[in-house]
């Protein structure tokens, strides 16, 4: 019956459903074979590389899983300089990466978004305007959205983290400045901004169910999105959610093998996108990045924050890789993608090719 499934151009919300159920072996492999299959088909057998920089940990939101919400007083806040923004930015260029990505807490003051345009202005000057630039700077206005991409950012990740409202509602606060309205709004404002517009969803959450994540998916399509990040949920025990959802999630493995199927349903359902294989993979199997590869992904985000910094920035508890240099880390993944025979792509910015298609 999976076969059947699998060989259909088109799934329905039903079949959907019925993959993201899959529960033997045999099955999940033939899953995963189609999405990779589909990515071959689509981007080849490379992987595209955005070097990650966390600017901050500054956050002015409390959403309740994050580690670095505001509210958490244990956090030791930092935020780095437009030089050592520029310092990072000028390793991930010579490095070969054609992309970076820009990270921080939310931030919506004044400074905050004058000192954000004026970065992007100097990165684009040290890389003769070559680099992609993706931001992922939360929620901010069509002004602000759109000064930064004049500025020289072209790509915007916001996930919508579930797109079952109650579920939103109970994993932010229900106020205006966690709003889920706000949130879809503001998808909408970088889509006409002119961005490639990313978004995604935590995987795992408590009570989420298999429903929810078929309809995010459907979410996904129907926003013709471009590009996706999206990963298990992982606890952090310093925030509510995490401290309220001890016993009530499924396991690791279970968590991560979802996060995978709905990595693999994504390139099956909407086939031309750029979806990221993210850091919380990573945290819940050393292997995982590559595993998302081979279940359909094509972008790897490389951390290349200082590793004096990267202990400051955990939304969730056992990031990866806090003891190594960027260096270190960038030559182990290239020899692992190699070993599973993906290409990294250097000197290229690996747009969403699904941007080009609906833009032309
Ligand atoms: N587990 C997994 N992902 C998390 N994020 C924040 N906290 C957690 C957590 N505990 C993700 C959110 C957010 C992105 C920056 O990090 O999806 O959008
Ligand atoms: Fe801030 Fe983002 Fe964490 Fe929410 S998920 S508290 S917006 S850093």
């Amino acid at each position: 019956m999976i076969k059947k499934i699998l060989e259909k151009e088109n799934l329905s919300p039903e079949d959907l459903l019925t993959l993201i159920k899959i529960d033997n072996p045999q099955d999940l492999q033939l899953l995963f074979d189609k999405a990779y299959e589909t990515k071959l088909k689509y981007i080849g057998n490379k992987v595209y590389y955005r070097g990650l920089i966390e600017c901050s940990n500054i956050c002015i939101k409390n959403c309740k899983y994050c580690g670095i919400r505001r509210d958490n007083k244990n956090v030791d806040r930092f935020a780095l300089s437009k030089n050592d923004i520029l310092d990072i930015s000028r390793w991930i260029y010579k490095n070969g990466y054609g992309s970076l990505a820009l990270q921080s807490g939310e931030r919506t003051d004044k400074e905050f978004i004058d000192f954000i345009e004026d970065t992007l202005k100097d990165i684009q000057k040290i890389s003769n305007n070559s680099l992609g630039i993706t931001l992922s700077l939360g929620e901010q206005t069509l002004d602000t959205y759109k000064r930064w991409l004049k500025a020289g950012a072209s790509r915007y990740l916001l996930r919508i983290e579930t797109t079952n409202r109650e579920l939103f509602k109970k994993i932010h606060f229900d106020d205006d400045l966690h709003s889920f309205d706000k949130r879809l709004q503001a998808l909408k404002d970088l889509r006409t901004a002119g961005y490639q517009v990313g978004t995604g969803v935590m995987i795992g959450l408590p009570d989420q169910t298999y429903e929810d994540l078929v309809s995010d998916i459907i979410f996904f399509k129907e926003n013709d999105i471009d590009m996706i990040g999206m990963g298990p949920y992982i606890l952090h025990e310093e925030t509510p959610l995490g401290q309220s959802s001890v016993g009530k999630i499924l396991s690791d493995e279970k968590r991560f093998e979802l996060s995978l199927k709905m990595i693999a349903l994504c390139r099956i359902y909407l086939k031309d996108i750029n979806i990221a294989s993210t850091t919380a993979l990573h945290a819940l199997d050393p292997l995982g990045r590559e595993k998302g590869i081979l279940a359909g992904a094509n972008v790897i985000m490389p951390n290349a924050t200082s590793k004096s910094i990267k202990p400051k920035y955990q939304l969730y508890r056992g990031k990866p890789n806090l003891e190594d240099d960027a260096i270190t880390g960038k030559l182990a993944l290239e020899k692992s993608l190699k070993s599973i025979g993906e290409e990294v792509v250097y000197f290229k910015q690996g747009n969403s090719p699904h941007f080009y298609n609906r833009t032309k």
